[in-house]
């Protein structure tokens, strides 16, 4: 089966799983173990892609239906790692009018991945966010902690060449 455009292969190493495991061993008797479990399993990871929840599920013996719905319906877990560069472009108010969303269209194309989503080579991902308070500056994206203002989806493949280098 073809690797799904956008994600990156799990790599989690013995080391995490044997903290996940003595995690999941403590919580096992909780009531409402599943998201205390889930919060300190994504500490360890990063993120909770599908072998994680799996492995949470089993440990607590839970569906994995039930933890792919916590993970997918709090914000505070992300299915994705983030990448060594991560991009976020303000979708606010004063970016939107001023075509912000065609500056994210043009990086959802250039990076082949979706909103939340990470560079199967883990390099960039990609969010959007609200106001960051540089208006002024609309549309606005950050990069790590660089910020760029005044933004054209001509600026975007010039950017994004400065990590590439
Ligand atoms: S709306 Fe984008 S910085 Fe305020």
């Amino acid at each position: 089966m073809a690797e799904k455009k956008g994600t990156v292969p799990f790599s989690g190493t013995p080391e995490q799983e044997a903290q996940l495991m003595q995690v999941i061993a403590q919580h096992k008797e909780d009531k409402g173990a599943l998201m205390p479990v889930m919060q300190k399993a994504q500490d360890i990871y990063g993120y909770l892609p599908i072998e994680v929840q799996t492995m949470i599920a089993k440990g607590l013996g839970v569906s994995l239906e039930e933890v792919y719905g916590v993970a997918t319906f709090y914000s505070q877990f992300s299915l994705y790692p983030k990448g060594q560069y991560k991009i976020s472009v303000c979708l606010g108010t004063a970016c939107y009018v001023k075509g912000a969303g065609d500056v994210f269209d043009r990086l959802v194309q250039k990076l082949g991945i979706k909103s939340g989503e990470c560079t199967p080579d883990g390099k960039f991902s990609l969010e959007a966010c609200r106001c960051i308070g540089a208006c002024g500056l609309a549309p606005v994206m950050t990069v790590n902690d660089d910020v760029y203002g005044k933004l054209t989806v001509d600026d975007i493949d010039e950017i994004l060449g400065k990590y590439n280098a």
